[in-house]
């Protein structure tokens, strides 16, 4: 099933017409989103993976995808998934891999679609970039170097920069203080306004994208759904779980000492994550917008669908994530 509808009032989704784009990072929050909007809009997907046997690949290759094994850190894997596609779509995981790592496999798969001369090649980087220089905020820098390097080599390119994901506040930390507190503890400053961005948006706009070439080659865009005081965000998600959701803020000396001993325990990895999210969210925090930038409206003018956080909220079954926690 495929569809070819406009969004309403915006911009059609075009149609893949049987031309596969590789998805990496098939298995993730972004790339799984992005491969079933591209799917169900008349696009092969070919799916990368280093695990075509975790449920998130057979789910894909259930929906039509073909399900292919590759690492972003050996070339040759990516080489021969990049052939004969149109189109790649490129997304790597810093807090997996760290800075050296992360820009690596980004040239990698940059590499492997301009060797394969692909038409269309989509990056999904971060809201911030280019913005943020000289911050020791690693994680955004290095997605500013792959950016700079796409457009060095010649590839005809959209870079996506999404901000915050709703998705954050659903990880288990979150639900558990949510639903049996009624808290949403979160470092992000209350009482200003601050914009996030569903997955399931980001694979729309990539969808667009691929399905509109022309509209969007070389354009540089920061995606966020809606924007919303964290106030009135724990409000809304206490309204969908009936009990009342106060917002609390964790202090900034209680953020540098968790961000530091994440860094200093080494739980997550061998590189830097510690201080570089404290910089983010210090700057975001004093920024008199949230930090992120995305121009909403004009967002809206290509998908007026996008996600309101109210819409969010109410897709989410709070109780139920809660509850399969435990088991
Ligand atoms: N959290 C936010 O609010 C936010 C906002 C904007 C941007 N970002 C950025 O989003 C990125 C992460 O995206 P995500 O959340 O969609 O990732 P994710 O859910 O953690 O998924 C990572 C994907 O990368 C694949 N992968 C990892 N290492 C690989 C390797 N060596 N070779 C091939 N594939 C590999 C994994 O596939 P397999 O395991 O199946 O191989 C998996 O599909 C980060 O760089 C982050 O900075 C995050």
């Amino acid at each position: 099933m495929h569809s070819n509808q406009n969004t309403s009032n915006g911009l059609s989704f075009g149609h893949g017409d049987g031309r596969t784009i590789l998805v990496t990072g098939a298995t993730g929050r972004q790339g799984h989103e992005v491969a079933r909007k591209l799917l169900a809009h008349g696009w092969k997907v070919r799916a990368m993976t280093r695990d075509p046997a975790q449920p998130a690949a057979k789910t894909l290759a259930s929906l039509g995808a073909e399900v292919v094994c590759g690492d972003l850190d050996n070339a040759d894997s990516v080489f021969t998934a990049a052939k004969g596609v149109y189109g790649v779509y490129s997304v790597q995981n810093y807090w997996m891999h760290g800075f050296d790592k992360e820009i690596q496999q980004g040239k990698t798969v940059a590499d492997a679609a301009l060797a394969a001369g692909v038409e269309h090649f989509v990056y999904s980087s971060a809201g911030g970039v280019g913005r943020v220089d000289g911050m020791n905020i690693t994680h955004l820098d290095s997605k500013a170097i792959i950016e700079r390097y796409l457009a060095n080599i010649g590839l005809p390119y959209t870079i996506f920069r999404p901000v915050t994901f709703y998705e954050n506040f659903i990880t288990p930390r979150f639900l558990r203080r949510i639903v049996d507190k009624g808290v949403l503890y979160t470092p992000i400053v209350g009482g200003k306004d601050f914009q996030m961005v569903s997955l399931s948006d980001v694979g729309v706009f990539v969808a667009l994208a691929f399905g509109n070439r022309d509209e969007f080659l070389y354009k540089v865009m920061e995606l966020a759904s809606d924007f919303f005081h964290m106030e009135e965000f724990a409000k809304s998600i206490g309204e969908e779980i009936n009990r009342p959701v106060v917002y609390r803020r964790m202090s900034t000396p209680l953020l540098w000492m968790i961000t530091h001993f994440v860094e200093w325990s080494r739980t997550t990895g061998h590189f830097g994550i510690g201080q570089p999210t404290y910089n983010q969210l210090r700057w975001n925090n004093q920024s008199a917008t949230g930090g992120w930038a995305a121009d909403i409206g004009a967002l809206r003018c290509y998908n007026p669908e996008i996600t309101r956080m109210k819409d969010w909220v109410a897709s989410v079954d709070w109780r139920g994530m809660r509850d399969a926690l435990e088991k």
